[in-house]
């Protein structure tokens, strides 16, 4: 769907209502997996809102991305209860089996990778969240297994495709 059929049906959706600025930003992702460009400057012009302040929301808000996002999201908690339990490590093998730093996206964008700062469950330290799913008590040899299971997750999804 182009940018603009994607606007005006998320924009229908919420009637319009510029106060569902966030949820019509995330809509808007969830489809494109990132904001692009134009999609900002067309839902700007159709809400009457300035796009700074839209520019403003997509950097404040962690969900949101301005840059396309790998299809599989990986984000490594590095708040202080997983640092202590060795997120370091976690993040140093992800690195390497995904060839990315965090805050890229794999060349074939079927991987990103991101730290972010505790998602609430430090008992569970180190955590890793991939597209939204906790794993917890994590080490370099789950991390490998992790990666493992989303690529073949990612082939057959693309063989289904083909
Ligand atoms: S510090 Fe990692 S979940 Fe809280």
């Amino acid at each position: 769907m182009d940018n603009k059929t994607l606007v005006d049906k998320v924009i229908e959706k919420y009637q319009g209502d510029s106060r569902e600025v966030l949820e019509i930003l995330l809509d808007i992702q969830g489809e494109k997996r990132y904001l692009p460009k134009e999609a900002l400057n067309y839902v700007a012009e159709k809400l009457d809102i300035p796009v700074t302040r839209l520019y403003r929301i997509a950097k404040f808000y962690e969900a949101l991305s301005l840059k396309p996002m790998g299809e599989c999201q990986v984000h490594v908690c590095t708040g202080t209860a997983c640092h202590v339990r060795g997120a370091s490590r976690i993040l140093d093998e992800l690195e390497h089996q995904l060839g990315i730093d965090p805050g890229e996206v794999t060349e074939d964008q079927s991987f990103g990778l991101k730290t972010v700062n505790c998602v609430g469950a430090c008992a569970l330290g180190p955590v890793v969240v991939v597209n939204g799913e906790h794993y917890g008590n994590m080490s370099a040899l789950k991390v490998g297994k992790l990666v493992k299971e989303y690529s073949k997750e990612q082939k057959d999804k693309e063989k289904k495709q083909a």
